[in-house]
């Protein structure tokens, strides 16, 4: 089973990237940030994650803002003021740990090194912190898979290149993307092209067990907001990067190329601009996934719900 470190603000999209993980993975911690909501939600929901997985899996919260800019906009109003879509969920069982999320990270991959892949589901903040304390943190990663950008263009927040975990805290995915020889993108243009039915993903949560049904519940709020804005179908942007971390054979169309940080545009700050044309001469770090097997990406995903026959 591969062996995951998860980097994440739940957020909806979030716990089912964590469900997945949980039904076909080991989790060595999840490192929490802001970013979809404030970090008291986002810790919050971890908790009440773990409570519903039943295992032991720590919680480790990380930091509360971007590292340099004050963040201009949060998710909230995709995923609920509270992230979780506005439940009410009861305050969760499960402890958070004593340990600082950037700290974790570091001490985790120097406890097993080459041994974990991090997957980075949120904004880079935590990450970019551990690799300014310690930049040898690439080399003791299996591998890292961010869910992050937009690599034509079509963001989806208030700046229109922009895509929300690099938007919200650019200085931090330049640290991480210049850090980092190698790493896998999936971008929220992949994302969009990788859409679940809707009449599809309610036949699962009807066939699921309780974690279907915790799942049904929090994503509510998300497909009203999706429906009313023509955006068609189930989009799981996490989910589809925890898919590329599970099993990176999912992969059927993929470019390798430069990727760097906008960090000053009137109009782009937050842009992720890929080097297509290699005129930079630059080393292409970035594996931009272009598209997966759709079919076995649904499997990983019924399984995770309990719904698959
Ligand atoms: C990303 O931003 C968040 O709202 C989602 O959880 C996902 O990580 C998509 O742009
Ligand atoms: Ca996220």
């Amino acid at each position: 089973r591969p062996q995951l470190l998860i980097d994440t603000d739940p957020g909806v999209d979030d716990a089912l990237a964590i469900l997945m993980a949980h039904a076909h993975a080991d989790i060595a911690g999840l490192c929490i940030a802001a970013g979809n909501v404030g970090l008291g939600h986002t810790v919050r929901n971890a908790r009440t994650l773990v409570d519903l997985l039943g295992s032991p899996v720590p919680v480790f919260a990380g930091c509360a803002t971007p590292l340099v800019r004050a963040a201009e906009e949060d998710a909230a109003f995709v995923h609920g003021q509270d992230g979780f879509g506005d439940i009410g969920f009861p305050e969760p069982a499960s402890a958070l740990a004593d340990e600082s999320a950037a700290l974790a990270l570091l001490r985790l991959t120097r406890e097993r090194p080459g041994e974990l892949t991090l997957v980075a589901l949120a904004p880079l903040t935590n990450l970019a912190l551990a690799l300014r304390l310690d930049p040898t943190l690439p080399l003791r990663v299996a591998r890292l898979v961010v869910m992050g950008g937009a690599v034509t263009g079509h963001g989806n927040t208030g700046r229109v290149p922009a895509e929300f975990n690099v938007g919200f805290d650019p200085e931090a995915a330049h640290v991480v993307f210049e850090a980092f020889p190698a790493f896998d993108l999936i971008d929220w243009e992949v994302t969009l092209r990788h859409a679940f039915d809707n009449a599809e993903f309610d036949d699962w949560l009807a066939a699921g067990d309780r974690r279907a049904d915790f799942f049904g519940k929090i994503v509510g709020a998300a497909r009203r907001y999706n429906a009313s804005h023509e955006r068609s179908g189930l989009i799981a942007a996490d989910a589809l990067a925890m898919a590329v971390a599970l099993d990176p054979s999912i992969v059927t169309r993929s470019e390798t190329r430069a990727v760097a940080v906008e960090l000053d545009g009137r109009l782009t700050r937050g842009a992720t601009v890929v080097d297509w044309a290699g005129r930079l001469g630059r080393p292409a770090q970035a594996r931009i996934v272009l598209e997966v097997d759709q079919t076995r990406f649904a499997a990983m995903v019924q399984r995770a719900l309990g719904a698959q026959r």
